[in-house]
């Protein structure tokens, strides 16, 4: 799906949403109408968001992580770690620096596509989303360099494509954990639709796949801290605490290697099997005895707060869970909190090795609301593991090598 040109669309952001009709407090988004339905599975976790604030009184403010980079024993020579704030667990978002003086943004980290954007000063007054966030302010800093190349996300559409995020190129110093990227090419927003970004816990976003997705050819900023010598290792790793809205220790971003002080046990590796999204081969998948994956292909995604798997696996699984609303269509299933410590596990054989995903991962709670991370996309031909496989286990990286590396969380 990252071959054809009219595919490179931002997985996450693909959330061309209807608002359908409301279904209690929780918004009902309508997915089908784009071109490229791989990508409408961020529709999903827009809905989770809603229902997250739903069940959490707490303010909706954009949390800031820590800018300092993290220090540890464990921690790989030649890497750097940059804590992330965890919105609700469903989604992981980092602090990041442009320019100079430096100038302070949130971004989603997203390892499903390959862009920095951030919004820009240049916004309308009148763009109420640019208003509620961090806009880059390019006269105000001296190492910034034009570039203006119109830079636009099509979410696309059937009736032919209708340009949702739009903007222009730019080129600065990006700090992140403390590394300073001389040079780096984002994007600079200046049409932000409101849906679903006017209230996001961030400015904009960090792209961390392969530069095969990435739009426009900028070289991304992990490539970059390659390049210009910034980390030792071509390897990033990433570890997700699950333990609730958290500004400081929502878990870490390692650039340069891994810090084995989070995780447990052995790293198991296997290669990436197409460059574009983290993709690889897993050897299967199956839930109470039945099978849902034969060497399927897969991917690792940040950028995705649920767990996306074929239909047909899906209505199994909602059976075995007992879903209290089988018949839903937003792809988001609640089910009975009493029952978690009933439900089997679901295990993942990746290299060889099989990775069980427990209830307790995979039910996600809000208050006495239980929702299961399970859903699926139609015509998506490959499993996400999103963030509730990422909670319970360690992700690795590696560039180098063209290999996912993993290993279970310590928390
Ligand atoms: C703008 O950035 C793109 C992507 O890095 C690059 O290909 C292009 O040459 C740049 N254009 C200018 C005018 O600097
Ligand atoms: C989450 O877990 C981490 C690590 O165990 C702990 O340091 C942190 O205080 C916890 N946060 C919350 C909000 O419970
Ligand atoms: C799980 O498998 C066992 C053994 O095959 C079976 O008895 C049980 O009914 C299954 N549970 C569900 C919920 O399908």
């Amino acid at each position: 799906m990252v071959k054809s040109k009219c595919c490179k669309l931002v997985f996450w952001m693909a959330l061309v949403v209807l608002l359908a009709s409301k279904v209690e407090a929780r918004k009902r988004l309508k997915v089908g109408i784009h071109k490229n339905p791989q990508s409408s599975h961020q529709n999903v976790e827009h809905e989770l968001k809603s229902l997250s604030v739903k069940h959490n009184v707490k303010s909706t403010k954009v949390l800031s992580a820590t800018e300092a980079p993290l220090k540890s024993k464990t921690q790989d020579a030649g890497s750097s770690a940059a804590s992330l704030s965890n919105y609700y667990n469903t989604a992981y978002s980092v602090a990041v620096e442009i320019g100079n003086p430096p100038q302070k943004f949130t971004l989603l980290i997203d390892t499903g596509s390959s862009n920095l954007w951030v919004p820009s000063i240049k916004c309308p007054a009148t763009d109420r989303t640019c208003a509620n966030h961090n806009k880059y302010n390019s006269a105000a800093s001296s190492t910034f360099v034009a570039n203006n190349t119109n830079f636009n996300i099509d979410y696309g559409s059937n009736s032919g494509g209708s340009v949702a995020l739009s903007g222009f190129l730019s080129q600065d110093t990006v700090t992140i954990a403390g590394l300073p990227i001389k040079n780096q090419v984002f994007a600079e927003i200046t049409e932000e639709p409101e849906n679903p970004f006017l209230n996001a816990p961030y400015d904009g976003l960090l792209g961390l796949a392969y530069s095969e997705i990435s739009i426009g050819g900028v070289t991304p900023p992990f490539y970059n801290l390659i390049q210009q010598g910034l980390i030792k290792k071509p390897v990033f790793s990433i570890y997700l605490n699950r333990n609730g809205t958290s500004a400081i220790t929502g878990g870490e971003l390692i650039l340069g290697g891994i810090d084995s002080g989070l995780f447990r046990g052995c790293l198991t590796y296997v290669p990436v099997s197409t460059q574009g999204y983290w993709q690889f081969t897993m050897g299967s998948a199956d839930i109470n005895g039945t099978n849902f994956c034969n060497k399927c292909e897969a991917i690792l995604d940040v950028g995705t707060s649920l767990m996306v798997i074929p239909q047909n696996a899906l209505t199994k699984v909602n059976q075995i869970l007992e879903v209290l609303n089988p018949k839903e269509t937003n792809g988001v299933f609640l089910v009975d909190c009493a029952k978690i410590p009933n439900f089997p596990d679901i295990i993942f054989n990746i290299g060889r090795k099989d990775f069980p995903l427990k209830s307790s991962d995979y039910v996600l709670r809000y208050g006495n609301t239980c929702v299961s991370s399970f859903t699926s996309l139609e015509g998506l031909d490959f499993i996400i593991l999103g963030e509730p496989f990422m909670g319970a286990y360690y992700t690795v990286y590696d560039l180098g090598y063209n290999m996912l590396g993993l290993a279970p969380a310590l928390h």
